[in-house]
């Protein structure tokens, strides 16, 4: 039988942390196999809020293909590819916005937080409202079954899932399949001042770290809040410290330190510090990859060319068939 096809994308923000690496990129990494996956960074979806300063995206476009290839997404296993290369979003993209009702957008709960959360952007442009239909064009066009995503992410698929019953209805042919979220459990290591990880609150640490930034990280990590003192016990389980031990340190350390914070045995300094050799040591060999794809830019310029190749043909053939059922 074949393989259900799978199909994701990520803006181009910047570098990858761990919150990015434990959340979506785990996950694609380890579905690789099971799936035809298709991965590609969404680089017109980053103009939606940052059309005023376009300067660093395709700088972000690559460090993302260079982090995604450190951390195990392999470019045999998996298509991977950049949206803008392939016109043929575009197209669709304009198709569908010719079918798509303007309320389906306005009613959308991402898109009333975004304008909200994003205060500080004019967010009022008509490709902003529009973004989910764009998202829908990235989905069917290769007529994924399923499209792993965050929670904040699954009124998109909801809206692609009506885009393609409509137009399915429309030109009377089941041209596109509804495609199915697959929920990705969000990481729970949290930043270093236990809000979520994000570059934007300046709490991240980074796959690109070296392993001095990663001890100075860790050292700055707010640990069990009521534990003033290293003589007062400790409580694990309300730790990010401790959420970093169960992902990076082994199980004997694990329980270990369990045992110990809770009857002040261990003080935070150094339960820190053995998080961090452990971190710095499962990011070594990421680091590694990195150095590799860092010193061989064609390298990386090929196996995007080589995605862009694999998903373009699937793209003409979509194309065509729209165009068919359609006559135009
Ligand atoms: N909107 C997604 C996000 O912000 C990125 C994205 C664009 C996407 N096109 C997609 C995700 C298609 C899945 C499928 O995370
Ligand atoms: Fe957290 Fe470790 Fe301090 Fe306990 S000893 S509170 S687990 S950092």
């Amino acid at each position: 039988m074949a393989k259900k096809r799978v199909l994701s994308g990520m803006r181009p923000t910047g570098r990858l942390h761990l919150g990015n690496l434990h959340g979506a990129l785990a996950n694609w990494i380890k579905i690789q196999d099971q799936y035809d996956c298709f991965f590609f960074i969404a680089d017109w979806h980053a103009l939606t809020s940052d059309y005023e300063e376009t300067g660093a995206i395709q700088d972000y476009v690559r460090d993302m293909m260079v982090d995604w290839l450190s951390a195990g997404l392999s470019p045999e296993k998996s298509t991977l590819f950049v949206q803008s290369k392939i016109k043929e979003h575009a197209e669709l993209f304009l198709i569908l916005a010719m079918i798509t009702p303007v309320p389906w957008l306005e009613r959308n709960p991402t898109y009333k937080d975004q304008i909200v959360q994003l205060s500080n952007k004019d967010l009022s442009t008509f490709g902003f409202l529009g973004y989910p239909v764009l998202q829908a064009a990235d989905i069917i066009m290769y007529k994924a079954d399923s499209v792993p995503v965050g929670v904040d992410q699954v009124p998109h698929i909801e809206i692609t899932r009506e885009i393609a019953r409509r137009f399915n209805y429309l030109y009377k042919k089941k041209v596109f399949p509804e495609p199915e979220p697959i929920l990705t459990e969000s990481s729970k290591i949290l930043g270093l001042d236990r809000r979520k990880m994000s570059k934007s609150y300046n709490n991240a640490i980074y796959l690109a770290e070296s392993p001095k930034e990663i001890s100075s990280k860790a050292s700055r990590m707010i640990t069990d809040p009521q534990r003033m003192k290293k003589t007062d016990p400790g409580d694990p389980d309300v730790c990010n410290v401790f959420e970093f031990h169960k992902l990076y340190s082994d199980i004997e350390m694990v329980t270990e330190i369990n045992e110990q914070c809770r009857i002040a045995k261990i003080g935070c300094v150094e339960c820190k510090k053995k998080m961090s050799e452990n971190l710095v040591k499962a990011l070594e060999p990421i680091r590694e990859k990195r150095d590799y794809y860092e010193s061989q830019p064609e390298m990386v310029e090929d196996i995007i060319r080589t995605g862009t190749t694999k998903a373009d043909k699937v793209a003409k053939q979509t194309m065509e068939e729209v165009r068919a059922v359609m006559k135009i």
